[in-house]
C-alpha cells in the first residue's frame, strides 16, 4: 500500500470514527470500537487492541484478533516499552526485537501507542501487530496518536474504563 493510500483511508476512517465516538465518554465503548473500525478498515491489520495500566502493569483490555497474552510488565514487550518510555514504539521486524513478546507467531511487526488521559496519565497502550514486516511507519503513528490523543487525553472521559 502507497503512503497516499494509507493517508486516504486513515482520513476517512479517523472521520467514521469521530462521527461514531460524537459525545461518548465511556473508556471500553471507545476503545472497542476505534478497534473495530481501524481493523475493518485497514487491511493489513492482524491484531489490534489496548493494554491498559493496572496496579503497575498492563492488562489486556479490548482487542480484536488472536488471543493476546493477558499480563504485560512495564520491563517487558514493546507494550512495556512504549509504557516507560511513553513514546510511540514502530518495529519493522519483531523477530530483530529482544523484548518482543509473541503472543501470536504470525506478527512479524508492530506499532505501540501510548494513551494518556485529560490528566496526562498513561492510562493504557494502543497496540497494532500485522503478519508482514515493515508494515507501519510515520503515516501510521500521525494518524494514530491523532485519534488516540483526540478521544482520551483531547477528550471528555466521565466514566472509568473498568
Ligand atoms: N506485541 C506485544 C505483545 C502483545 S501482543 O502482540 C498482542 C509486545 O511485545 O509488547
Amino acid at each position: 500500500m502507497t503512503k497516499a493510500q494509507k493517508h486516504e483511508i486513515y482520513q476517512q476512517t479517523a472521520g467514521e470514527i469521530d462521527a461514531i465516538l460524537s459525545g461518548e465518554t465511556n473508556m471500553i465503548l471507545k476503545m472497542a470500537t476505534i478497534n473495530c473500525i481501524l481493523k475493518t478498515n485497514l487491511p493489513y491489520y492482524f491484531w489490534v487492541g489496548f493494554y491498559c495500566v493496572n496496579n503497575n502493569k498492563l492488562i489486556v483490555g479490548p482487542y480484536q484478533g488472536t488471543l493476546g497474552c493477558l499480563h504485560i510488565s512495564f520491563e517487558r514487550g514493546v507494550c512495556g516499552r512504549a509504557a516507560r518510555l511513553q513514546e510511540t514504539q514502530i518495529v519493522e521486524d519483531v523477530h530483530a526485537d529482544p523484548q518482543h513478546i509473541a503472543c501470536d507467531s504470525h506478527t512479524n511487526s508492530e506499532i505501540v501507542v501510548p494513551v494518556f488521559n485529560p490528566d496526562g496519565k498513561l492510562i493504557a497502550v494502543f497496540d497494532v501487530d500485522s503478519t508482514a514486516v515493515a508494515s507501519f511507519d510515520e503515516v501510521d503513528q500521525q494518524y494514530l496518536e491523532q485519534i488516540i490523543t483526540q478521544h482520551f487525553r483531547a477528550a471528555e472521559l466521565t466514566e472509568s474504563y473498568i
